[in-house]
């Protein structure tokens, strides 16, 4: 019998299928289904940084109207601070108390200042670890490559430096020199990294002519991404690499690990499945394990990495020559 036992950011973790920070992950209820059902870890729903800046900035809009009066603000600050805080603190309280496997918190950031004090805070209430889910849209036209890489690094260190808990960065790819930024941020201090974050994209409706959000769920062929980059990054790093978009069965867990991944995160086909379907995954994997006589993670683990191919020209390969002329190998 397959032992899926693992370890990642140096927590032990019946399996390396965890739940990814999104709606799913923000109630007690569904964090205790996750782990009857087989999750190794569970990453919290983000608290984002404009959410605690917004509320503020109309709190202080909508006190202002009623009292024209300004000198409440900087109670305002600490007092809607620590509300917004407060509800996440107990939110990991409370998930650790009732469920036994690693609760990871995540704070969505884009800046090093703002959010500072609450991974403290979180670190105090108990979370095994601290993911940031960091992302700087490089659409800006003063700002160069090196002023926005710096902020992820200026993150990495300020809060690897305040807190004892493993620090995890979830990145975008929308990077000019991804395998350079991924291997030297990788020796910032940080334990993990989680390649890749997906973002709401905009998209037209031709109709009404208005700007709706599309693909809020991603499908199964979007697994090449972390797959192509997994395999290229491991063996490179300085931390431990998760696996995030277009998991969807248990083929994309295993493909994943087989590149070099410590644990796969999955969002988007618990919504699609529920939480049951931890089960499945873990299931499947463990069919394939065993079918392949693999007893632990770790002897398949990153067997499919470039650095361990006997081709590793195969993962740089990125034009579709050979399929150009010949429509029926497309089909
Ligand atoms: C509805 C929804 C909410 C999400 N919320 C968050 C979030 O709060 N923080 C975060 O880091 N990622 C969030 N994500 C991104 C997921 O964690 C994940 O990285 C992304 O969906 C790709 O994985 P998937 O293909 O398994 O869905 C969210 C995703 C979805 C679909």
């Amino acid at each position: 019998m397959a032992d899926l036992s693992c370890t990642y950011l140096g927590l032990k973790l019946k399996s390396p299928v965890i739940a990814a920070s999104s709606g799913f992950t923000d109630s007690v209820l569904k964090l205790q289904q996750m782990e009857q059902h087989g999750a190794g870890a569970v990453v919290l729903k983000s608290i984002f940084e404009e959410e605690i800046l917004f509320e503020y900035n109309k709190t202080i809009r909508d006190e202002k109207e009623k009292t024209g009066r300004e000198e409440f603000l900087d109670y305002l600050d600490v007092r809607i601070r620590q509300e917004n805080i407060k509800k996440y603190i107990d939110l990991i309280k409370l998930a650790k108390d009732k469920i036994s496997i690693p609760v990871i918190a995540s704070i969505n950031c884009r800046s090093s200042y703002e959010w500072m004090s609450f991974a403290k805070e979180i670190e105090n209430a108990g979370a095994d670890a601290l993911e940031l889910n960091v992302f700087v849209l490089p659409s800006g036209f003063q700002n160069s490559c090196e002023e926005n890489e710096k902020i992820y690094f200026d993150i990495a260190q300020s809060v690897t430096k305040l807190i004892q808990i493993p620090v995890v960065l979830k990145i975008s790819f929308y990077f000019s020199n991804l395998g350079q930024f991924i291997q030297k941020i990788s020796h910032s201090g940080i334990k993990g990294l989680v390649l890749f974050n997906r973002f709401y994209s905009p998209d037209f409706n031709i109709d009404t002519l208005e700007v709706n959000p599309s693909n809020v769920l991603s499908h199964a062929g979007e697994i090449t991404m972390p797959l192509r980059w997994i395999s290229m990054m491991s063996g490179h790093v300085g931390c431990d690499l998760a696996a995030s978009t277009g998991v969807e069965d248990g083929k994309a867990v295993i493909k994943l690990l087989l590149a070099g991944a410590n644990a796969v995160q999955v969002a988007s086909a618990l919504y699609r499945h529920g939480t049951g379907y931890f089960e499945l995954l873990n299931h499947e994997l463990s069919e394939w394990m065993d079918q392949h006589n693999f007893e632990t993670i770790d002897d398949f683990r990153g067997k499919l990495s470039q650095i361990k191919h006997k081709d590793p020209a195969i993962f740089e390969r990125v034009q579709f020559m050979k399929y150009f002329s010949d429509k029926e190998t497309l089909l």
